[in-house]
C-alpha cells in the first residue's frame, strides 16, 4: 500500500516557529558551569541555545509560533476550532497552556487542551488532532509544540543544563486542502522506567515543599547514557514499522526530520536505518534540544530554506521521556 491517495489523513496547511532572541553559546555557558565548548560539541553537536526572558512564558513562545503558522496557512484565529499544545513546561499546572494561548490569540471558544509526551509531544499532538479531524467534528486544528525548558533546568547540573533550549513551533491542520499531507502515524510508549528522564517533584507524588526545593527535585533529571541507547532503538523500530505498514522502503525517504537531541543519536539512527545522514535535517547546533518544539521548528526551517520540495516523502521521528516515541510519514 503506497498509493498516498488511498490514505485519508489530514493536511498541514501552514507551519511557523519562534525562538527567543537571547543566544547563549557554549563558551558563555562554560563561564557559568564546569563544562567546555569542546565537550559539548564533541558529545552532542550543540553549539548554542536560545533562552527566553524571565517574563516570557511558554504560552508567549507558542503565541509567536502559532501566529506565524496562521500567516503561512493564510488563515485567521477565527478559522480554528481545535487547539492542542504539546509541552512539559506549561505556564502553570492548570489551566492548560492551550487555553491561555486561545485567549492570547483571540481564538473562538473551542476545544483546547495540552498533551504531555515530552519530546514526542508534537508528533503525539498531530496524531490526536489528525484523529479528531478525521471524525469530521472538527475542521481546523492548531497544533503547537512549545517549551521554556530553561525554567526547569538545574544550572548546577552540567550533565543536563548544556543540552536544552527554549522555543516553539506550530502547524495548522485541516482534513483537506493543499499542503503537507500526513500519511500515517506510529506512536508508542514504555512507562516501565520513568526515572530515566523525569521531573521528580511538584506533582502529586512529591508536592512542592521545603524538602523538595532543598532536594532540587523541581528540576529535570536524566540518565543520559540509558536514554541515548533507548532513543536510537525505539526510533529505528518506529521508523521501520511505519515504512513497512505503508509499503515504503528506507530508500524511498527523501528527508528525515528527527527530534533534535544529539548529533550522535542522529548519526546512529542514520546508520541503523541505512538512510544517508545528508537526508536528516538538523539544526540542534543552533538551538539545542527544545523537546516538543524541536520537530516543528526544524520542519519550519527546512521548508523556509527550501530543503524539502513538494511531492517528496518525509519522515518525522521522535523519542522522549516516558519513554515515548512517534514516527510520522508525510508527503511534502
Ligand atoms: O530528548 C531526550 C533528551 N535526552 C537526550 O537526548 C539525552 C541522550 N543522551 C545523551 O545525549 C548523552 O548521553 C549525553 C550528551 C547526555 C552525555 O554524553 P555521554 O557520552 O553519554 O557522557 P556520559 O554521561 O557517559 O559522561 C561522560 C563524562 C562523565 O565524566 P567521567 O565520569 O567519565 O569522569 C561526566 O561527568 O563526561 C562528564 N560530563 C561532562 N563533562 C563536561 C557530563 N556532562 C558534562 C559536561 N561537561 N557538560
Amino acid at each position: 500500500m503506497n498509493s498516498d491517495s488511498e490514505l485519508s489523513s489530514s493536511v498541514i496547511r501552514g507551519v511557523g516557529s519562534y525562538l527567543p532572541e537571547k543566544n547563549v553559546d557554549n563558551i558563555e555557558l562554560s563561564k557559568r558551569v564546569d563544562t567546555s565548548d569542546e565537550w559539548i560539541t564533541s558529545r552532542t553537536g550543540i553549539k548554542a541555545r536560545r533562552i527566553a526572558e524571565k517574563e516570557q512564558a511558554t504560552s508567549d513562545l507558542a503565541l509567536e509560533a502559532a501566529s506565524a503558522a496562521l500567516v503561512d496557512a493564510g488563515m485567521s484565529p477565527r478559522d480554528i476550532d481545535l487547539v492542542v499544545v504539546a509541552t512539559i513546561t506549561p505556564d502553570m499546572a492548570f489551566p492548560s497552556t492551550a487555553c491561555l494561548l486561545q485567549d492570547k490569540l483571540g481564538i473562538p471558544k473551542v476545544c483546547c487542551f495540552d498533551i504531555e509526551a515530552a519530546c514526542s509531544g508534537f508528533l503525539y499532538a498531530l496524531d490526536v488532532a489528525d484523529g479528531m479531524l478525521s471524525s469530521n467534528r472538527y475542521k481546523c486544528a492548531l497544533v503547537v509544540g512549545a517549551e521554556k525548558l530553561s525554567s526547569i533546568m538545574d544550572w548546577q547540573d552540567r550533565t543536563t543544563c548544556v543540552l536544552f533550549g527554549d522555543g516553539a513551533g506550530a502547524a495548522v491542520l485541516t482534513n483537506k486542502g493543499d499542503g503537507l499531507k500526513i500519511l500515517g502515524f506510529k506512536s508508542g510508549a514504555d512507562g516501565s522506567n520513568p526515572k530515566l528522564l523525569h521531573q521528580p517533584s511538584g506533582g502529586s507524588l512529591d508536592p512542592a515543599s521545603q524538602e523538595s526545593l532543598a532536594g532540587r527535585g523541581h528540576f529535570l533529571k536524566m540518565n543520559g547514557r540509558e536514554i541515548f541507547k533507548s532513543a536510537v532503538r525505539v526510533m529505528e523500530r518506529a521508523a521501520r514499522e511505519i515504512l513497512s505498514e505503508h509499503g515504503y522502503k528506507e530508500s524511498d525517504i527523501d528527508h528525515v526530520i528527527p527530534h533534535q537531541a544529539n548529533a550522535r543519536i542522529v548519526e546512529s539512527l542514520s546508520q541503523r536505518l541505512g538512510i544517508p545522514l545528508g537526508k536528516f535535517y538538523c539544526n540542534l547546533d543552533k538551538y539545542g534540544n527544545t523537546s516538543a518544539a524541536s520537530i516543528p521548528i526544524a520542519l519550519d526551517e527546512a521548508r523556509r530554506i527550501s530543503v524539502v520540495q513538494k511531492g517528496q516523502l518525509g519522515l518525522m521521528v521522535a523519542f522522549g521521556a516516558g519513554l515515548t516515541w512517534s514516527a510520522v510519514l508525510v508527503r511534502f
